[in-house]
């Protein structure tokens, strides 16, 4: 369930329908869908499976099952992920936060498309107040590591989070009642195929891991939690099911609103947060169902910005520890939260949002997911360890034979394949 909640976030909600938009629908859906099983599953596994057999976080987990410091650098791009996804996920998080505001304030109350478009332009060409709602959050994170209140926040967002889903599946019957609706249906899901270039494949790939929280080493830490008995496919399975499920939902959100409102599908990375807002002044209750979502999108943020600083802040506490400085708890998030906070201010001032975003989803992270899938299909097996350990009772053959072949081959030239295709080499 705390894989699932890291996995569910402004991801699904936020990124996957602009993404989508842009790169023509329905043809981008089918990719996806095809990339969560040819690259999800495996890479979820065997992320889950480094963690519970190492019991480290992405630092120590590689040296420890491979009793070597030859892949080191896996960890380390995993720290360096991280604080990249950082420097632009609190950005959009404090969008949440602003829209949250307006929410309650009612401001959208009556806007047509192209004052709401209005309206986000002029918010986000405003640097001191988007910088001012960044750093928000990262108040928010780091007093909840400061404090050590990961526990209770997570028993909250069990809590808090189905009721999103619920408000998402309110907001998906108003939608489809909506006049003109079924064009957008249609984008969703018609399939056409002279909009699949080497580039949506890319695209698609880097949204599925992000997505996922793959090829960052992030469910290594997570899979070291797991008790003995549980079944690493069957909670990679969960995640991969449940996390999709909610990208389609936005999905089946946004599209018919943006044809029936006269919005652009590819209007980029302000579609969810100029749409929606659309859609909640059209709900009953309108004030209520604007406040009640934004707020639960902003819990939907932080818990994954919590997750996201936690990696850092472990791998630093973990990395410094044998040293002669080492850092506490304490230390750890003061210092990752002023290099956060440099780093979005990067992001704002010096308008590097799309690089962030680009080169962790479609660089890092493949980079990442390549290295894990050579080091456990290849790597391990070197030292005899021929067998995956599922610790899954009664898991069939044939399931273990199809993992192997996926890490082994399919995962990895699949992603070269796709970066050759995309600097131009094939
Ligand atoms: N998957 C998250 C989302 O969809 C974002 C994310 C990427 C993340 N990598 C992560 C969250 C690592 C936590 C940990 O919004």
């Amino acid at each position: 369930m705390a894989a699932a909640g890291s996995a569910v976030g402004l991801g699904n909600i936020w990124k996957f329908p602009y993404i989508a938009g842009e790169s023509g629908g329905g043809a981008f859906l089918i990719i996806y869908l095809l990339c969560v099983i040819v690259f999800g599953l495996p890479l979820l596994v065997t992320e889950f499976m480094i963690g519970k057999r190492s019991g480290k976080s992405a630092y120590g987990a590689f040296r420890q099952l491979s009793g070597n410091n030859r892949w080191q650098w896996l960890g380390w791009l995993s720290m360096l992920t991280a604080f990249i996804i950082m420097g632009f996920y609190f950005v959009v998080t404090g969008w949440c936060f602003n829209y949250l505001v307006e929410a309650i304030r009612h401001t959208f109350h009556g806007q047509d498309a192209a004052a709401l478009n209005a309206y986000f332009d002029g918010f986000v060409g405003n640097i001191p107040r988007v910088l001012l709602y960044s750093v928000v959050p990262v108040v928010l994170t780091a007093s909840v590591l400061w404090f050590d209140v990961n526990k209770g926040i997570e028993k909250l967002s069990k809590i808090l989070m189905p009721l999103l889903l619920i408000m998402m599946l309110l907001m998906a019957g108003r939608v489809l009642m909506l006049d003109g609706s079924n064009v957008g249906m249609q984008f969703f899901f018609r399939i056409d195929f002279s909009q699949i270039t080497p580039y949506v494949v890319l695209e698609a790939m880097g949204q599925c891991f992000f997505s996922l929280s793959i090829g960052m080493g992030a469910l290594i830490t997570y899979g070291s939690y797991m008790p003995r008995y549980q079944s690493v496919p069957a909670a990679s399975v969960q995640v991969a099911v449940l996390d999709t499920l909610v990208a389609v939902l936005a999905g089946l959100i946004i599209f018919p609103a943006v044809f029936a409102f006269g919005f652009n599908p590819a209007e980029g990375p302000e579609l969810a947060f100029v749409v929606l807002p659309a859609i909640l002044e059209k709900m009953s209750f309108a004030w209520l169902s604007g406040v009640l979502f934004f707020g639960l999108l902003c819990i939907a943020a932080v818990t994954s910005t919590i997750s996201l600083m936690e990696i850092v802040v472990a791998f630093f506490c973990e990395a410094t520890a044998e040293t002669r400085h080492p850092l506490n708890r304490h230390k750890s998030v003061l210092l990752v939260s002023a290099i956060v906070v440099l780093m979005i201010a990067l992001c704002v001032v010096a308008n590097l949002f799309d690089f962030y975003d680009k080169v962790t989803s479609c660089i890092m992270m493949p980079l990442g997911a390549l290295g894990m899938s050579i080091f456990v299909g290849w790597g391990l097996s070197r030292n005899g360890d021929q067998q995956p350990q599922f610790n899954a009772k009664g898991i069939k053959r044939p399931v273990v034979a199809l993992y192997l072949l996926s890490i082994r081959w399919i995962v990895p030239i699949a992603i070269l394949l796709i970066f050759l295709y995309n600097i131009g080499l094939i």
